[in-house]
């Protein structure tokens, strides 16, 4: 499964990147506009973070199939590397990743709340789905039935199209996810380090210090005593 951060934060981006095993950025108007930056610095900061290779999903904002495939053509000629045009899955939406998919342009349908959308923007051609696993829950929806019955119609018509879920607020519900075999799933930076977190790694960690400075002495390494 891929990890992928939902922030547009370069102080964020910087640090996970440089600590955890990232495949990709996603970014929404909501998130965007938190950085209140000047988008092609933005892009071009978070490029240069995340690499030419790593997956970077920008969201179109227009409402007609017609502005969704200028601002997709706009934004492959601006944003360098490997880039993906998120569309929301409405009907105009879903036609423009018709049209981007004859144009050979990598597309992520997003704000998926149900199977059946998943099902059609998939048809349409979209590289990934992107069902929102929170904000279902938070309407008394059930987030990780709904990835369950995505991947398996992508088991059951043998999609090309991967699912991305996001929208996660804990650890359990990306644990859930998993389980689900989702191929990626997209998490705050907040959340990337919670995924890692546990107590009893700590304690373990500070035992073993404990342990071995009694005898090695503080602050020495492996390389320090090996030999002597
Ligand atoms: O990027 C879209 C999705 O992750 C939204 O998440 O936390 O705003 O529900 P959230």
């Amino acid at each position: 499964m891929m990890y992928l951060l939902d922030t547009a934060n370069i102080e964020q981006l910087r640090k996970c990147y440089d600590l955890f095993p990232v495949s990709g950025v996603t970014t929404n108007p909501s998130i965007i506009s938190r950085e209140k930056s000047n988008l092609k610095e933005l892009f071009t900061d978070i490029r240069n973070i995340i690499g030419p290779e790593s997956m970077l999903h920008v969201q179109v904002m227009g409402t007609s199939s017609e502005e969704m495939v200028r601002e997709a053509k706009y934004l492959s000629s601006q944003i360098t590397g490997n880039l993906y045009i998120k569309i929301p899955a409405v009907p105009q939406g879903i036609k423009a990743i018709k049209e981007l998919t004859k144009l050979n342009m990598k597309t992520t349908a997003t704000a998926i709340f149900t199977p059946q959308q998943a099902l059609m923007a998939a048809a349409a051609g979209a590289s990934f789905v992107a069902p929102y696993v929170n904000r279902l829950d938070n309407i008394c929806g059930d987030g990780v039935e709904v990835l369950g019955e995505i991947m398996k119609f992508c088991k059951l018509y043998q999609l090309g199209t991967k699912v991305l879920a996001a929208s996660f607020k804990n650890v359990e519900q990306v644990h859930k996810a998993a389980l689900c075999g989702v191929h990626a799933v997209t998490v705050s930076a907040e959340l990337m380090e919670q995924l890692l977190e546990h107590p009893l790694t700590w304690a373990s960690v500070n035992s073993f210090k404990t342990d071995w400075e009694e005898v090695y002495g503080a602050g020495k390494l492996l390389t320090d005593v090996f030999n002597f």
